[in-house]
């Protein structure tokens, strides 16, 4: 299956040293490894951004790049990575090391990370800006108010020193928010091997089983593809799907009730966000199906204005009018339409957005608005559409026979200039599909 390569890698550092300037250094880290109890951690995942311009996977590794008087003069990549050790390599496997960083990974230059406090004062010298991500790590950023104040004191030797620091991650978050056509295959992938899973689980759910055995069905899948899951699955029966993150996955799937599941995987750090809602034994009842529907026309509408130049809002603005006007005409709400949207009122059963960025990260980086209003849509860019509806099982407001009953159905759209594409086609979300494929 497609992977990026180092073509790709290094046109994202080109677009970088571009948008940097001239005589400008650029420090960006990978994710700290994290510990899980002891002496057991958290499998190491790479920081979103470093990995979009190194494609290096291992931790405890620093990316500089700098640039001089010119960028005609060309920029020089340095990676900062663990050296090559036979007794380390036997515990804990393999490591490009030095070599590798420089013939594997195409930096021009390439140290051992435990010089990193040496070598990249050198670097700071005589560059007029620093651009770092600011905040991602207090330990990180500590030391680099270290680095600042070594390479100021080097003034009276006649260096200079960086007058502005600029957080990489504004400069960054915006390249990151337009996928390229390798960056949406990518995403293709993750988001069929996530629909797969969601196949399956329809059809291995029954009546009795345990939430997390369901949650078994998907891992199968994603394992089975080298994949693990782009954030921690939800499967929620009844009730439970009312709880926005609801993780847990403990609890007996009964006769009756729906199942929400929100779960996909990611494919080499490209996630996917997949949510379905469907009957444990296979039908939909009266009340689920009349709340479904609603549901599913909200989504349905909303994808459609994912539109190039629509606002980001508007697939909420859409999808939340369907919601109300559907909650209004099954007495669940009663008013005006137009009151109940201005007041919000709607969030007793719909209280969170519609949708958010994806990409590398579920909740993708880039900016919302831009210059205080909600930037349109443009090509490449990657958003969920997830509306749902949640009737609270104590809510008193509402007869009983709709408490408890929570869903949302959820698929990626890229916006393209033919229309948005969904990535989420692969499974079914139609009443008489799902318990077709349930049958
Ligand atoms: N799965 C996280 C979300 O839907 O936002
Ligand atoms: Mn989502
Ligand atoms: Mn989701």
């Amino acid at each position: 299956m497609k992977k990026l390569t180092q073509v790709d890698f290094k046109e994202r550092r080109d677009r970088l040293a571009e948008e940097m300037g001239p005589h400008s250094i650029a420090i960006i880290a990978t994710s700290p490894v994290a510990i899980r109890n002891r002496d057991a951690d958290y499998k190491f995942r790479a920081d979103s951004s470093f990995f979009y311009l190194t494609g290096f996977a291992e931790p405890e590794a620093v990316a500089v790049i700098e640039t001089y008087e010119s960028l005609d003069e060309g920029y020089t990549y340095s990676l900062f990575c663990r050296e090559r050790n036979r007794e380390m390599e036997i515990w804990n496997g393999y490591r490009a090391g030095i070599d590798g960083a420089i013939d594997d990974y195409e930096a021009d230059e390439a140290y051992a990370i435990d010089l990193l406090d040496e070598e990249i004062i050198e670097k700071l010298l005589n560059k007029q800006k620093l651009f770092y991500r600011i905040g991602h790590s207090s330990e990180f950023d500590v030391r680099v108010s270290k680095w600042i104040q070594q390479a100021d004191a080097q003034q009276r030797r006649g260096n200079e020193s960086p007058a502005q620091v600029i957080q990489l991650d504004r400069i960054l978050d915006e390249i990151r928010l337009f996928k390229t056509p390798q960056e949406i295959e990518l995403m293709q992938i993750a988001s069929n091997i996530s629909a797969k899973a969601h196949t399956r689980a329809m059809q291995a759910v029954h009546v009795g089983m345990m939430e997390y055995a369901l949650e078994a069905e998907l891992n199968y899948v994603f394992g089975q593809q080298g994949c693990v899951p782009a954030y921690n699955s939800i499967v929620g029966g009844g009730a439970n799907a009312c709880i926005l993150h609801y993780v847990e996955n403990n609890q007996e799937l009964k006769d009756g009730d729906l199942v929400l599941i929100d779960a996909a995987c990611e494919y080499e750090l490209y996630a996917s966000d997949i949510t379905r809602t469907f009957p444990v034994n296979g039908k939909f009842s009266p009340e689920q199906k009349a709340l479904y529907e609603i549901v599913l026309n909200a989504q349905l509408a909303a994808i459609d204005a994912v539109k190039i130049g629509n606002s980001y809002k508007e697939p909420h603005h859409v999808a939340v009018r369907i919601l109300v006007e559907g909650l209004l005409s099954l007495g669940i709400m009663q008013g005006d339409i137009e009151q109940i949207i201005k007041t919000e009122a709607y969030h007793q059963f719909y209280m969170h957005g519609t949708g958010h960025w994806l990409g590398m990260d579920v909740h993708d980086v880039g900016a919302y608005k831009q210059a205080g209003e909600w930037r349109p849509y443009e090509e490449g860019m990657v958003v969920t559409i997830e509306p749902g509806l949640y009737i609270a099982p104590d809510d008193e407001t509402v007869d009983a026979k709709w408490r408890g009953i929570g869903i949302r159905i959820e698929d990626d759209v890229v916006a393209t200039a033919n229309g948005p594409l969904v990535l989420t086609k692969g499974v079914v979300k139609s009443i008489a599909d799902i318990e077709a494929l349930m049958a």
